[in-house]
């Protein structure tokens, strides 16, 4: 049986006070709810802004929550990159997790199918568990490309790493349309979407489609997070703002049980 996962995404939100604030809050609720066997959820991850990780990872270690990062170079050896953080940097502060792909990167810092790829690549080389971010546009959505789109998305991951890389590696299937919107897509949707992405990971290796867990994300909140995870093939959330406040991330946190 896959493990449910949640992970928070916090985008470029927090200062250091802020962000210690938050995580203190967390992982005090994640102890009591899990001493009182109220929190479903088997693992917890928290991406936050590069400039805090390694100070959260080291303060927080032990505390059950794992900590990620919101992006990777796709550059593996040390050089001349200015601006970019290596995998091998990453895990050398604390991080296990990275989120590639994430719909913001590839609207904002135009990443391509190829680049999403070998920023996957250079996750895995370096220790680290991928969260590859995979979703349609409200455009792509109403014109009914949803999976087509998501299989092209996907696609691009499979070829450059091998379907045997997905041993390793978590999908987020996030409609750009549902990020930060308030929008969500239904439960049934998101459902037939997962079943989707499963499928394109069957057609390489049954196994592998059946280990993989495939998140949701997209304006999950406390109300809808339970419907959104009793799914067959929702296997936990990709957390944007409502990450940002402990007892909804916990909340949510609390609705991901098998
Ligand atoms: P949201 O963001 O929960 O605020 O919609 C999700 C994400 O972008 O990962």
């Amino acid at each position: 049986m896959r493990k449910m996962l949640v992970a928070g995404n916090w985008k470029m939100h927090g200062s250091r006070v802020v962000a210690h604030a938050l995580v203190h809050e967390i992982a005090r609720s994640v102890r009591e709810r899990t001493e009182a066997g109220a929190l479903a959820c088997e693992e917890v991850v928290l991406c936050p802004p590069f400039t805090h990780l390694a100070e959260l990872a080291a303060q927080f270690s032990g505390s059950g929550l794992a900590f990620g990062a919101q992006d990777v170079s796709e550059h593996v050896a040390s050089g001349a990159y200015t601006g970019e953080i290596s995998g091998a940097m990453l895990g050398d502060v604390g991080a296990a997790w990275v989120i590639v792909g994430h719909s913001e990167r590839r609207q904002y810092h135009h990443e391509s199918d190829e680049l999403v790829a070998r920023k996957f690549a250079a996750a895995l080389q370096a220790g680290l568990t991928p969260i590859v971010c995979v979703g349609e546009t409200k455009e792509e959505h109403e014109a009914g490309r949803t999976e087509k789109v998501i299989a092209r998305q996907l696609g691009a991951v499979i070829e450059h790493n091998g379907i045997e890389a997905f041993r390793t590696a978590v999908i987020a299937y996030e409609p750009v349309w549902a990020i930060g919107t308030g929008l969500t897509a239904t439960p049934d949707k998101a459902q037939k979407i997962h079943a989707f992405i499963r499928s394109q990971l069957g057609k390489k290796d049954a196994n592998i489609s059946l280990l993989t867990r495939v998140l949701y994300g997209g304006s999950v909140k406390p109300a809808n997070a339970a419907e959104l995870f009793a799914q067959p093939d929702v296997d936990g959330g990709l957390i944007g703002g409502a990450a940002l406040l402990a007892t909804d991330f916990l909340d949510i946190c609390a609705a991901a049980r098998r």
